[in-house]
């Protein structure tokens, strides 16, 4: 994806990737090279994965970072919601991401209950996905109300990802899964995305936010804005592994673009393997040991 990449200033080195054309851009994507992808409207790229075998593959496809989602509480641990999801629980996985991928810059989110506390409890939790499960940034979910949060664990020296817009760990105070920054709330969805830039977060996730009131945050932001569900007018598109790939069972969010039925493939195999043992067409004598 020799245009979708951020650029990378130093002309790193490319890898060989197996997968196709090599991503152009750095050789390990930092915090600065999302600046330097908004300065010079480059799109970044982003998904979630959970696993070292996705996030292989997303590495080596140029895909400049992959994010450790509390999503995987539907995803992975089978959750209704992401709330009950825990530090204890992401960390193994934030941990098998990060020892999987060579370019790309890994994010974990902070759980539900691991940073609402204050600015201490945020940085407690920030310093856990660093220390124990090597993730190179954090990202947490609130505008104005997280400013001491990101303030305090940006300080210390671990970058941030703010997110706002639909915040999917306070569904139930919103009252659903509900598009966000509508009319007068639109101001009020401008102040939290400057309130996390101030508080010196590197990127900022909108999600589920109308394109127009995306367009301007952008516009208003010195740093990048992520969209998912935000339109086109955003500095990069972030989407989760299981709604892009055509994993998740049932309706995904409208503004998924499927670009694989895996479910389907996945599916089919199985029923091919069942019925080949039942049969007896599996194992064939090739696959016998002599
Ligand atoms: O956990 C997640 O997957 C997320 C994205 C949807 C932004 O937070």
């Amino acid at each position: 994806m020799p245009e979708q990449s951020v650029p990378d200033s130093s002309n790193a080195v490319q890898e060989q990737n197996p997968y196709g054309s090599a991503p152009a851009g750095p050789k390990r994507v930092r915090t600065r090279h999302f600046q330097n992808a908004k300065q010079n409207g480059i799109p970044i790229t982003g998904l979630t994965s959970y696993d070292m075998l996705t996030a292989g593959i997303f590495d080596q496809a140029g895909i400049d970072f992959l994010l450790v989602g509390d999503s995987a509480g539907n995803n992975v641990f089978g959750y209704e919601t992401t709330l009950p999801v825990t530090v204890e629980e992401l960390i193994p996985l934030t941990r098998a991401v990060a020892r999987a991928v060579k370019r790309a810059l890994v994010v974990a989110d902070m759980p539900f209950g691991s940073y609402e506390g204050g600015a201490e409890e945020a940085l407690h939790t920030a310093v856990r996905f660093m220390k124990e499960a090597q993730a190179h940034a954090v990202k947490l979910e609130g505008g104005v109300r997280s400013h001491k949060q990101i303030k305090r664990i940006v300080s210390s020296g671990i970058p941030v990802m703010a997110h706002v817009g639909f915040t999917p760990q306070s569904e139930h105070g919103l009252g659903g899964h509900l598009i966000q920054g509508r009319g007068d709330a639109a101001e009020r969805l401008i102040a939290d995305a400057l309130a996390v830039q101030e508080a010196g977060a590197f990127a900022v996730v909108l999600e589920m936010v109308p394109g127009s009131v995306a367009a301007e945050v952008t516009k208003r932001l010195e740093i990048p804005t992520i969209g998912v569900g935000a339109g086109p007018s955003v500095d990069g598109q972030l989407l989760v592994w299981t709604d892009f790939a055509g994993m998740t069972e049932g309706r995904v969010p409208r503004f998924v673009r499927q670009y694989a039925n895996l479910r389907g493939v996945l599916t089919d195999a199985v029923h091919r393997f069942r019925e080949d043992v039942d049969s007896g067409a599996y194992p064939a004598p090739e696959h016998n040991y002599e």
